[in-house]
């Protein structure tokens, strides 16, 4: 928590006896500002109080009116509003800022505490989708959040490297597969392929034999489909591993599907065990009408073989043992909602008390990004139209990135291009369906990366160009101006943001946040000149720019964006 609300929220504690904790939560800013700084909503005080939240707001009003922090307290409705004395606000802000660095919004409420993160876990034999897309996006930032809360972060790809469709896949390549194009291009071919057999399966029947075939090959050893299940996944791992980097994410483990492989009869047997399975035409399932869920659980299919949620009853049991995790995120689109309620219900009848740290983290489509037929994405074709795009749209304007030296150019394209991805990703709530386009993701007066990337680097030329980051204590009683304020209140709520952020998994709070930050800065640096005022009003003003530069770049990092200096 930072200390820059502390004493207004102590006011609010002290006089309505609600914890410190809650009165932080229920702060919120007024519908205008010329209501004033901060509103007190007085509804939660009504049920304990027994009188009205409006009469309640009326006498708190009067109650907290004579404290120092505060210049007025007014009661508008169930509200109490109250303006602050800005100097003593912005001294600490700056002050805290100034000794935190990029510290700042960080806190160590998840000290000694673990949560895993299973994200991206595309499948191996099988097309990339925006979905896998989503999910890296979502993890990659989910993970610097939970980190930068103090939590011990376990990254987890469950890559989908196991079950038919890898026997599919040996198939296809032993019929139309090109050894040079699998070095080349591993991923790409392996979805052509991937793409041909389903494609000539319906004229070919036997092909879904003899892929069955390939895969029982497989589970039993067989050197020759080892040693090609083996090459694959090495190469799709470099593959992937090239893309997450360009996405500026990474991953603590390669835990796929058959990595349970082992493990599987055990946990069929401990389901068993827990007396909640039953046979069903031949199949083993676990009924879950008790826990209200109309499809059962499949374990073990009627030819003996074991299926997606089988494993992911044993990756969670793996994981539960060896991290001992406070929380255990699946970053999953929610089309695979009734898989994990059947998974985290048939945990709960097993008897896992840790079953209720285990949370689906659903997000809904993307529209409009896929590079390739039925949803299909080839990661690196689709950062390089990004960089492409955004080549263009620099080179079709005068003034954008005339301060980048050629040398950089592409780097920073790069940057803007994969950051406008992430960003339109991670812009609204994720359970939103959502219409991607490349004109409104690449807008630089728009709610996007590239808008908030431009505040950054704007804010770092004006740093620049004075010559040197301001240092030591300014005197904030210049700071008058109500531009200055409005964006002062902004960077303040920085803390409270990225709290929010992991309370709901939702990066998107970031996400708008960084955009409301980069308004207010646009609008006090329209109205503010910075350089060339009176020597103690620029130097105050270069440490409010400096402390908006800190807090958008530690913003950018947390969504996994660059920040580049020049643009
Ligand atoms: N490979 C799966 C898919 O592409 C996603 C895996 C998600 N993680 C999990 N533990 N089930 O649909």
């Amino acid at each position: 928590m930072t200390r820059v609300l502390a004493p207004l929220i102590g006011l609010f504690a002290k006089a309505t006896e609600v914890e410190e904790r809650e009165v932080a939560g229920l702060l919120c800013p007024p519908p205008s500002s010329e209501l004033g700084d901060f509103a007190f909503p007085c509804f939660v005080l009504a049920k304990r109080l027994r009188k009205s939240p409006a009469q309640i707001a009326v006498e708190l009003a009067e109650r907290v009116s004579s404290d120092d922090t505060i210049v007025s307290a007014v009661a508008v409705g169930p509200y109490v509003n109250v303006r602050l004395r800005r100097a003593p606000f912005i001294g600490t802000l700056l002050e805290e800022v100034r000794n935190q660095g990029e510290g700042f919004g960080s806190s160590s409420s998840g000290v000694g505490k673990c949560v895993v993160l299973d994200f991206s876990s595309p499948n191996m034999a099988k097309p990339f989708h925006v979905g896998h897309l989503s999910s890296t996006i979502i993890g990659g930032s989910l993970s610097r959040l939970f980190a930068y809360q103090g939590y011990r972060v376990v990254r987890i790809n469950h890559l989908g490297d196991w079950g038919t469709p890898v026997g599919q896949q040996i198939t296809a390549f032993k019929r139309w597969g090109n050894r040079t194009e699998l070095d080349k291009h591993p991923i790409a071919h392996m979805v052509d392929l991937y793409q041909r057999f389903h494609r000539e399966k319906a004229e070919n029947p036997g092909l879904e034999e003899e892929a069955r075939e390939w895969f029982r090959k497989l589970e039993s050893g067989d050197r020759e489909a080892r040693e090609f299940w083996e090459h694959i996944r090495a190469v799709s791992i470099q593959e992937l591993n090239r893309a997450y980097a360009r996405l500026n994410v990474e991953f603590d483990a390669y835990l796929g599907e058959a990595f349970y492989e082992g493990m599987l009869q055990e946990t069929i047997e401990e389901v068993q065990k827990a007396g909640i399975t039953e046979v069903s035409d031949g199949a083993l399932i676990v009924p879950l009408d008790s826990k209200g869920i109309k499809t059962p659980l499949i374990l073990r299919k009627s030819d003996g073989s074991t299926i997606y949620a089988t494993r992911d009853i044993a990756a969670a049991r793996y994981r539960a043992e060896n991290y001992r995790f406070n929380l255990c995120l699946y970053v999953v689109a929610h089309d695979q909602e009734l898989h994990f309620r059947q998974l985290f219900a048939t945990l709960e009848l097993m008897g896992y008390d840790w079953a209720e740290r285990c949370v689906h983290v659903q997000f809904g489509h993307v529209h409009g990004m896929s590079t390739r037929k039925g949803g299909a994405i080839l990661l690196d074709e689709l950062l390089d139209r990004a960089t492409e795009k955004v080549r263009e749209t620099v080179m079709a304007n005068q003034v954008l990135f005339r301060d980048v030296p050629a040398a950089e150019i592409d780097e920073v394209c790069e940057a803007v291009g994969v950051g406008a991805v992430i960003f339109g990703t991670l812009n609204h709530r994720r359970t939103k369906d959502v219409e991607f386009s490349w004109d409104n993701a690449l807008n630089f007066n728009g709610e996007t990366g590239p808008y908030v990337q431009y505040a950054h680097a704007r804010l770092c030329s004006i740093l620049r160009k004075a010559g040197d980051e301001p240092r030591g204590e300014v005197n904030v009683n210049f700071l008058t101006h109500d531009a200055e304020w409005a964006l002062v209140k902004e960077l303040a709520r920085f803390p409270g943001v990225v709290e929010e952020a992991c309370g709901q998994y939702e990066p998107s709070c970031v996400a708008r946040y960084a955009v409301d930050v980069a308004r207010a800065f646009t609008v006090f640096y329209d109205q503010c000149r910075v350089l060339g005022e009176e020597p103690e009003l620029s130097a105050a003003r270069l440490s409010l720019v400096n402390t908006t530069r800190v807090v958008i770049s530690s913003a950018l990092h947390l969504l996994c964006m660059k920040t580049p200096e020049r643009m």
